[in-house]
């Protein structure tokens, strides 16, 4: 590693705001071919760690200029395997960027480095990231330099939000519940689910979180006080990701501009046709993140599709007009994903999550569970979008 006068320290709000922001605007995530997604935090770069429990970002500065940047955030999730109650502490890396001119001189790995030693200190077990496989900068680093290993691939499931609605089958019924209400159907039926945050109800209670509504037959039992469910029930969560921050393409290759223009002029031409129009991605946009998303019930598959039309609709009838996409992350071998509406040409058919063991005891079981297959669930958490 090249020998640099490079500092690491924490990040100070008010005056690395505007560097790290111009930082995020330089640096492309991903390889150079690829679509390429810029990230607008509104003035504020630490929104998407700031709803966790615990979190930290870690900035690089070359005479006095910020050259780096790291983000991370701690929290209790289920585990498998992993004693006690199959709890673990994890702590996530994300938001790595160094300047495209500082490359290739250790400050991406010093970045890393630093902030494990800040989730050691805090008594981490297990430290994970999540990239696109094709990111060779990124796998290499965490992969090959730090020894993280391939953990689970999940679906990045994405819908365009478009101006027509979606007519919702009439023997459906869709509710909202109370916040108690789905806390307690979460713990109940999403609990031992792999990665479920301990702190759940955090999650429901936060601003950002729009509600959680479940579907179920007309004519079939109601969700009952002595915990009774319908034999065929599915119920999601909505977060307003749009809120803390919006995306905007960066770069498309010349096929996807193509594909955008052709079909939006389809579209005016013949608006009879009801096709789903597909979104100007240029201009800055937000979206809704569906989360804990779950079924259960002979017919249930049809119940999830319910429920992702009606926050289609409830997108669409929004005030914010930027909210253009409909996002969702489910297990990669997770069924769900052949029920919940979205686009292929805007998917990310598998997501790569790396994760390492931060404890070397004898009772770290971590190793072991790499070798298992991956569950088919995965709870994602919105607070880590
Ligand atoms: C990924 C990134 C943060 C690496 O930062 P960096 O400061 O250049 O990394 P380092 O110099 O510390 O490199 C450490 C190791 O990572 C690997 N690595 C880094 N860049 C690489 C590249 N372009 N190709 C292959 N391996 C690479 C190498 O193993 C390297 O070790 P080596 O130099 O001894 O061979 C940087 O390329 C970047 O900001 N990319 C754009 C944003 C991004 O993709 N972030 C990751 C999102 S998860």
């Amino acid at each position: 590693m090249e020998s640099m006068e490079f500092i690491i320290r924490s990040y100070e709000g008010e005056s690395d705001r505007a560097q790290v922001e111009d930082l995020e605007r330089r640096c492309e995530v991903g390889p150079a071919e690829s679509i390429f997604l810029f990230t607008d935090t509104m003035g504020d770069p630490i929104c998407r760690i700031r709803n966790s429990p615990m979190y930290k970002m870690l900035v690089a500065e070359l005479d006095k200029e910020l050259v780096g940047v790291i983000q991370g955030s701690i929290k209790v999730v289920t585990v498998h395997c992993h004693s006690p109650k199959d709890l673990a502490k994890v702590g996530y890396v994300l938001g790595l960027r160094v300047a495209p001119h500082h490359r290739r001189k250790g400050i991406g790995a010093s970045l890393v480095q630093r902030m494990e030693e800040w989730f050691t200190s805090n008594d981490v077990d297990y430290a994970y990231m999540a990239t696109e496989k094709d990111n060779h900068a990124s796998v290499r680093l965490f992969m090959d330099k730090f020894g993280y290993t391939k953990f689970r691939t999940p679906a990045i499931l994405v819908n365009p939000v478009n101006h027509h609605s979606f007519r919702i089958s009439s023997d459906i019924e869709i509710a909202r519940l109370k916040i108690e209400q789905a806390e307690a159907i979460y713990r109940r039926f999403v609990g031992s689910t792999e990665f479920f945050p301990n702190d759940i109800d955090s999650i429901l209670r936060n601003k950002l979180s729009l509600g959680t509504w479940v579907a179920y037959f007309k004519g079939d039992s109601d969700f009952g006080s002595d915990g009774q469910v319908p034999n065929s029930w599915a119920m999601l969560s909505v977060w307003n990701s749009g809120e803390i921050f919006k995306l905007r393409l960066g770069k498309a290759p010349f096929s996807c501009l193509l594909f955008t223009k052709s079909w939006s002029l389809i579209d005016k031409i013949f608006p009879c046709l009801k096709l789903p129009t597909l979104p100007d991605f240029f201009d800055p946009f937000g979206f809704y993140f569906m989360y804990g998303v779950y079924h259960e019930g002979p017919f249930s598959g049809k119940l999830v599709r319910a429920l992702c039309q009606f926050v289609h609709n409830m997108a669409a009838k929004s005030k914010d007009e930027n909210c253009k996409i409909i996002v969702t992350e489910v297990g990669g071998r997770d069924e769900l994903k052949h029920h919940i509406p979205h686009w292929k040409l805007l998917s990310c058919p598998e997501d790569l999550w790396c994760i390492k063991a931060l404890k070397n005891e004898g009772r770290n079981t971590f190793h072991e569970l790499t070798k298992t297959p991956p569950t088919r669930a995965l709870f994602v958490d919105p607070r880590e979008v």
